[in-house]
């Protein structure tokens, strides 16, 4: 059996109870949604993040960490397509989501027969989401909050990180975990929109999707999203 949350996810998990319990609607509430790319997986995701974080921060009196968790980025969803189109990759694995967000990957892997399913995340609030969002859609996902990037690997077959390579600090982490994971025999796979710092040099694109846009954009409401692996 598992650990019950503690400290900090643990009062995010409160808070977000709260939030989805409470009546109403409106800009600055979190809604249980298909996702846009992939239906098959509902997420409780805000209407509009930056707002629902200003009354977080209001309500709660002090600075809290974006909340990426509440948005599906486009890297995650194509990531999360490809592992349903392709239950081949994950059935009977050990699956590792990395920087979880939402915990959408986690949620695709462990529909599509994944043998265990951990999705990790700094944010004690993407570890909150991911155990509402686990629940919403009846699958197993063990949610953790360290932060494993300076580690020499993962016990995972399979290691999935969407859209992460969004700052300089994230990748400068982010690519040489992957690399040694994949080393160690860890399959790795990565969802990316063309974020500005994807190091496009060291892996191998493996299928691409168009995936709709929620992101302001000038000419498109669709974005190109590639599902690429370490070279
Ligand atoms: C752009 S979001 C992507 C979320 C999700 N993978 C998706 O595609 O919807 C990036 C996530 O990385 C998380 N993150 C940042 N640094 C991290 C670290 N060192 N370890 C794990 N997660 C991290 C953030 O908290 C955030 O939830």
């Amino acid at each position: 059996m598992l650990a019950p949350m503690r400290g900090a996810a643990a009062t995010a998990l409160s808070e977000l109870e709260r939030e989805i319990d409470a009546p109403g609607g409106g800009l600055d509430r979190l809604r249980l949604v298909p996702t846009p790319f992939v239906p098959e997986v509902r997420l409780h995701l805000a209407e509009d993040a930056i707002v629902w974080w200003a009354r977080m921060e209001a309500a709660v009196g002090h600075a809290l960490p974006p909340p990426y968790w509440a948005s599906a980025w486009a890297g995650g969803q194509a990531l999360a397509r490809h592992l349903l189109d392709h239950p081949e990759l994950v059935a009977g694995r050990r699956v590792l989501d990395l920087a979880a967000g939402s915990g959408l990957v986690a949620i695709a892997a462990a529909l599509a027969g994944a043998a265990q399913v951990v999705a990790n995340d700094i944010d004690p609030y993407a570890v909150a989401s991911v155990v509402l969002n686990a629940r919403a859609n009846r699958v197993a996902v063990h949610a953790t909050g360290d932060d494993l990037l300076d580690s020499a690997g993962a016990e995972a077959d399979l290691i999935v990180a969407g859209d992460v390579f969004y700052s300089r600090t994230m990748a400068d982490r982010m690519l040489p975990f992957l690399q040694r994971a994949a080393a160690g025999g860890a399959e790795v796979l990565v969802g990316d929109p063309g974020r500005g710092h994807l190091p496009a040099d060291r892996l191998t694109v493996l299928a691409d999707y168009p995936v709709p846009t929620t992101e302001p954009s000038v000419d498109s409401s669709l974005r190109r999203v590639q599902v690429l692996r370490p070279a």
